[in-house]
């Protein structure tokens, strides 16, 4: 069978289709342009605006492509909407919700040999899911995703993914580091750590005794891990042992994703987030001072409901003291079934959208800031693949840094990079990534 995967939102969904797509390659199926699939799985969004309404489009879209095909529809649209979907459109045969991305592939092939059938897999597990082994491997990447944990206890006011993703579930550390050795073994060098709050990691009943802080030092020390990067962080549970592991173990990238959301204490309190805005400076200044240069990004919305312009200020002093590196901002939006959709004074759309604006302005000059103060650096990348842009006389290249920035390169023609490492010099800083210039040999 031939399939394509159209694959929205997070990492976790990035993470989840690409293990379905090797799960289904194992099976023989071949992952193929969308006008030759006869399969689609569409692994779906629902954080933020009309998620439901893009998942709708596209199945219209690919329906009109290939009215003889059918869908799947997993992530967190499908974990919301459940066997709903496959009542409002025939062409769907499949849901899965998040705690059953492993039984799909399975599902899928029965399908295939029934043709009358449909199936709904949305129940949530108590524990971690763990998923056919063999196939997490993905050779010849050099960086991977490693999922340690899925779900959510935070319940903050605003987000939909406790009722979407479930309770917090971590995955048993042995199983973890055995994932972690064997992308090593298919050529990985770098392994992200995704959870929706990996600080809380160990937390639950499914921990092992093995907190976070253990598990990155674990990871970071598994031989041939060159960098280890990890995301998403909950302020109120990075502790010191985790900023300890990030200033000591040289293998864990000088980089942080910790999602600030807003800047004014009144803000965080409504929003449920359990740390006030001097919490969180004090917490960005000490992984500064832990680990020097370190790139801090964040996560901010505008317009939460009740928020004043005296709120918003406070953001926006709180982005620039921190002087971020880069942030993702979003206006608030109401999601079905959480505490945010009850409260008053929503913030209208075109004051979301001024704050929005305000805010990306800031973050544009923050970031451009920083990447020029690397310019005449001299840095590693891991090279990830050849870039668009290619001329006759030289072959260009894109990698990462260990902060996570992405750098521009040329080798000359006929060189493989792909997996490598190499020492550049940063030459030039554009407004979102940088160009430098190899001083060294690939290795
Ligand atoms: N409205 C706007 N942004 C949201 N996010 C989560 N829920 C909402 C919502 N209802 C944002 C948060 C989170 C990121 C993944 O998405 O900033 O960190
Ligand atoms: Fe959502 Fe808050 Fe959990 Fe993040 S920590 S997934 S924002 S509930």
């Amino acid at each position: 069978m031939r399939f394509s995967i159209l694959s929205f939102g997070c990492q976790m969904n990035a993470a989840d289709s690409l293990w379905l797509a090797q799960a289904l390659t194992s099976m023989g199926w071949v992952e193929s342009p969308r006008e030759e699939a006869q399969v689609y799985i569409l692994n779906t969004c629902s954080v933020r605006e009309k998620p439901e309404q893009k998942v709708y489009t596209a199945l219209g879209r690919l329906q009109q492509l290939n009215p003889d095909g059918f869908a799947a529809v997993g992530g967190c649209v499908s974990q919301q909407v459940g066997d709903g979907l496959l009542e409002r459109f025939p062409f769907v045969r499949l849901v899965f919700g998040t705690d059953q991305v492993g039984a799909a592939p399975g599902a899928l092939a029965r399908l295939v040999e029934h043709p009358s059938l449909k199936i709904s897999l949305l129940d949530f597990e108590e524990r971690y899911p763990e998923r056919e082994p063999a196939v997490t491997a993905a050779p010849g990447r050099p960086s991977a995703f490693v999922t340690i944990m899925q779900g959510c206890d935070n319940f903050c006011a605003y987000c939909i993914v406790p009722y979407t993703r479930g309770r917090q579930k971590s995955r048993d550390p042995g199983l973890v580091l055995d994932e972690c050795r064997r992308l090593v073994a298919g050529g990985a060098r770098e392994l992200f750590l995704l959870g929706q709050n990996v600080n809380s990691y160990g937390l639950d009943a499914s921990g092992a005794g093995v907190g976070f802080a253990e598990l990155l030092r674990r990871v970071a020390r598994t031989p041939g891990v060159e960098r280890v990067r990890f995301t998403t962080s909950h302020p109120k549970d990075l502790d010191d042992a985790t900023i300890r592991a990030m200033a000591e173990e040289p293998a864990v990238c000088p980089q942080l994703h910790l999602p600030m959301q807003a800047g004014s204490d009144a803000v965080l309190r409504r929003m449920g987030r359990v740390y006030n805005r001097t919490q969180y400076l004090d917490l960005a200044a000490k992984v500064q001072q832990a680990r020097p240069g370190v790139a801090l990004t964040t996560d901010i919305i505008v317009g939460f409901p009740g928020e004043t312009e005296q709120d918003f200020q406070q953001t926006l002093e709180a982005v620039e003291q921190v002087g971020f590196e880069g942030s993702f901002s979003f206006c608030y939006s109401d999601r079905p079934g959480t505490a945010a959709t009850a409260l008053p004074d929503k913030v209208n759309r075109e004051i979301q959208l001024d704050r929005l604006w305000r805010l990306q302005k800031l973050q544009d000059v923050l970031t451009r800031k920083v990447l020029e103060d690397q310019v005449g650096r001299e840095t590693v990348l891991l090279l990830e693949g050849k870039s668009r842009k290619q001329d006759s006389e030289e072959s260009f290249w894109r990698g990462r840094d260990p902060h996570g920035r992405v750098v521009n390169l040329a080798l000359p023609p006929g060189k493989d990079g792909s997996g490598k490492l190499v020492k550049v010099k940063i030459t030039h800083a554009k407004n979102h990534s940088l160009t430098g210039e190899r001083i060294g040999e690939l290795w």
